[in-house]
Parts: structure tokens; sequence; C-alpha cells
């Protein structure tokens, strides 16, 4: 069977990482892979993360199964995080899931399995993986209209023109905060028109939250969600730790289901659970215990946020100097856009072979689309690609 299989196409990230190792370049700058770094460029384990860590080492007892839904105690304080108390506990079913990724997978498999007609609306442009594992599952797919390459911002009008044309019961996929791979982000007066348009077309938004925290603060960041929340009936949520505790390879996640009918919750829970059973049956359990634990203990709980507070203020200043920089050699505010954006990434809106050609001569890695990794920037690597920039004439 195996002569079979189909070449299984590159991930075009996952590549770029291995391209970027093999470069034996000193001064080589990796903006590509999703990974937040500090300003030597590593990505340490968070203090929260290594308290916790030890804690646990010392009082764990067992490492017997948990359930399989995971804990419902991280159900509980990932449910407080996300949506606070816009919605009472008995509208919310969840799974731990093995990072976000597995939760946007349960997420598209259930939608696949209760109505295969449905068809996923996602962003142009979006993280690769939305349409690689809708496309996997054979789900259809539409694009709708998000990033103005032009303006660096999102082109609303043409977002919600394309939305109107959905088709009731259609589900849209959106992403939470520091949308993935622009860094533009809806305003809360645009959620507030975007649930309009989601109301009236019997939309369903499924929303894909992995960088809370990353972009304007925890409740800043998840003000778009509560307000969906609060006003659409039906809201699929899938959310990642990976980022914001960075414990990316400990896979932790969660997907939601939100109902207003609290009838809805037990049949939920029951379906979440058993989607979990069919696919990996018990999910990891140590990322979301670590999680618990720092979001119900106090002490650890502000270690956490301030930690977290410092890395978003970095990217900020990243944005911020980078911006600076660039309005300073080219004498306009062009770029202005990437002071404005928010989260890891900004799409600078080079050709691919303007990436490809900062890549060569001077070794600056980032994704063929020109997303741009901010938190792996300092002073000098500002300097470095500003000097890019302009020569290859972006
Ligand atoms: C938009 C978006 N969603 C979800 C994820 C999932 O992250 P993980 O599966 O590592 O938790 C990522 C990771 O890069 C992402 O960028």
């Amino acid at each position: 069977m195996f002569e079979k299989l189909f070449s299984a196409p590159d991930d075009k990230i996952i590549k770029l990482m291995h391209t970027f190792s093999a470069d034996p370049r000193a001064d080589k700058i990796d903006l590509g892979v999703g990974v937040y770094k500090n300003k030597n460029g590593s990505t340490p384990i968070m203090h929260s993360v290594k308290k916790a860590e030890n804690l646990l080492w010392e009082e764990q007892s067992t490492k017997s199964y948990v359930g399989l839904a995971g804990d419902f105690e991280f159900h509980d304080v990932m449910r407080d995080l996300i949506l606070k108390n816009c919605v009472g506990e008995d509208c919310v079913a969840a799974a731990a899931t093995p990072g976000g990724t597995g939760a946007i997978r349960q997420a598209l498999e259930l939608i696949k399995n209760t109505d295969p007609s449905t068809t996923v609306w996602i962003s142009s442009p979006t993280w690769p993986n939305h349409p690689s594992i809708i496309g996997y599952l054979g789900i259809k797919q539409k694009e709708y209209r998000y990033f103005d390459y032009k303006t660096g911002c999102v082109e609303f009008e043409n977002m919600l023109e394309d939305l109107s044309s959905a088709k009731r019961g259609d589900v849209v996929l959106l992403h939470g905060c520091c949308h993935n791979p622009t860094g533009a982000n809806l305003k809360l007066d645009q959620w507030a028109r975007l649930t309009e348009i989601l109301l009236d077309g019997g939309l369903i938004p499924f929303i894909d939250i992995a960088y809370q925290g990353f972009g304007d603060g925890l409740d800043e960041d998840a003000a778009g969600v509560r307000y969906l929340v609060m006003n659409i009936p039906e809201v699929i949520i899938a959310s990642s730790c990976s980022k914001n505790f960075g414990i990316y390879r400990e896979r932790t996640g969660i997907l939601m289901l939100v109902s207003h009918n609290k009838g809805d919750k037990i049949k939920n829970q029951k379906m979440l659970t058993y989607l979990n059973r069919q696919n990996y049956s018990f999910p990891p359990d140590h990322g979301a215990r670590l999680v618990t634990m720092i979001l119900k203990d106090p002490e650890l709980r502000t270690s956490w946020e301030v930690e977290l507070k410092s890395i978003q203020v970095g990217m900020l200043q990243n944005r911020e100097s980078l911006a600076l920089e660039l309005c300073k050699q080219i004498g306009s505010d062009r770029f202005g856009f990437l002071a404005e954006h928010r989260g890891m990434f900004s799409l600078l809106g080079a050709t691919e072979m303007q990436v490809d050609e900062m890549r060569n001569k001077y070794g600056i890695y980032m994704v063929s689309d020109s997303r741009m990794n901010i938190a792996a920037l300092n002073l000098k690597a500002i300097h470095k690609l500003t000097e890019a920039i302009i020569a290859v004439k972006v």
C-alpha cells in the first residue's frame, strides 16, 4: 500500500525553519517561525510555568488517566480567561485538546459530521494551516476579503460584502485577536457590525484565539470574542495556550461550544468527549495542569500576567521602533501600519521575489507572503531589516 501514498505537501513555515537552520551565516535573522523570542533570541520557559512544574513534580502522585474531555478545572479557568462572566457556565461545553490546532481540527470534524454541506469561510489571507486542514477533511471552503495590502488595514466593508453572500448555517472562521499573518485586527465597533451580519445571515462564528495577551492585554484581546458570545446564540471557540504560556511543545488547547440554549450543554459536552475518544482518546494533561495551577494560584497568576505584559510591551516597542526607523530612512509614513498592528506578526507587503532577495542577500528570513515575526526583532535586527526593505524596494 505504501507505494500508493501521495507525496504530502511541505508546510512552508516548517520548511523555512529547516532552511534557516542550515544557513551558515552568523548574522542571519529568523523572522519566520511563530515563536516568541526575547532580546537574546531565545524562547525561555516563563517563571510561573517553571514554578508550577516544580510544584507539580513535588505534589503529583499519579499519572493515571484524567478524563476524556480533560480536567474540568482546566475548562473552568480557560472559560474564565477567555469569556470572563459574559455567559454562564451552563452555556459552555468544553474539551481539552492537543494544542490549538487540535481544537481547530476537532471543531472542523464536528462541523463536517454535523452537516457536510457546510462551507467554512476563511479570511484572505489566514494562517496556512486553516485551509490546509479544511481541505484535508474535504470540507467546502471560501475566502472572505480581509486585508488591504495597500493600506495595511482590514478591508472591513469588503469583508462584510463577502460574508453577506454566505448561506445560512455556514461557518465563519475568525481570529479572536492578533490576526495571523497580517497583524491587522477588528475594532470593537467592527465586531459589533460583524455580529449583525452573522445574525442576519444565520452564520456560525468559529473563533480561533491563539494569542490572547499578545496584542493589547488579556481582557482587551478577548473583547471581540466576548461581544460575539453575548450576542450570538451559537459560537465555536478554539484556543491555544502555546504562545501566551510559552508551552508550545506541551500541546495545550481547548475547544468550547457556547450555546445560549442551556439545554444544549449536556449533548454538546457528550459530543466533544466522543470526538476526543475517536481521535486520540485522552488529551495531554501536563500543560493543561500547569495552566490551571497558574490561573488558580494568585501568586503564580500575577507572575504570569507580569511576564506576559512585558512580552506584549516588548512587541509593541519593536513595532514602534521599526515603523520609526523606516519613516526616518524613507521619509514617509508608508509603513506606519506596522505600529498599528497587534500581536506577533505583521504582513510587510513585499513580493515573493523581494522576500527571496532579503533572504539571499541579507540573511533575513520571513514567510514567502512577507509575514514577519515581530517578537524576533531587536535594535540590530531592526536596523538591518530597514536597510534590506529599502534595498529591495518594498
Ligand atoms: C492562528 C493560529 N491558530 C492556532 C494556532 C495553534 O497553535 P498550537 O497548535 O501550537 O497550539 C496557531 C499557531 O501558530 C496560530 O497561529
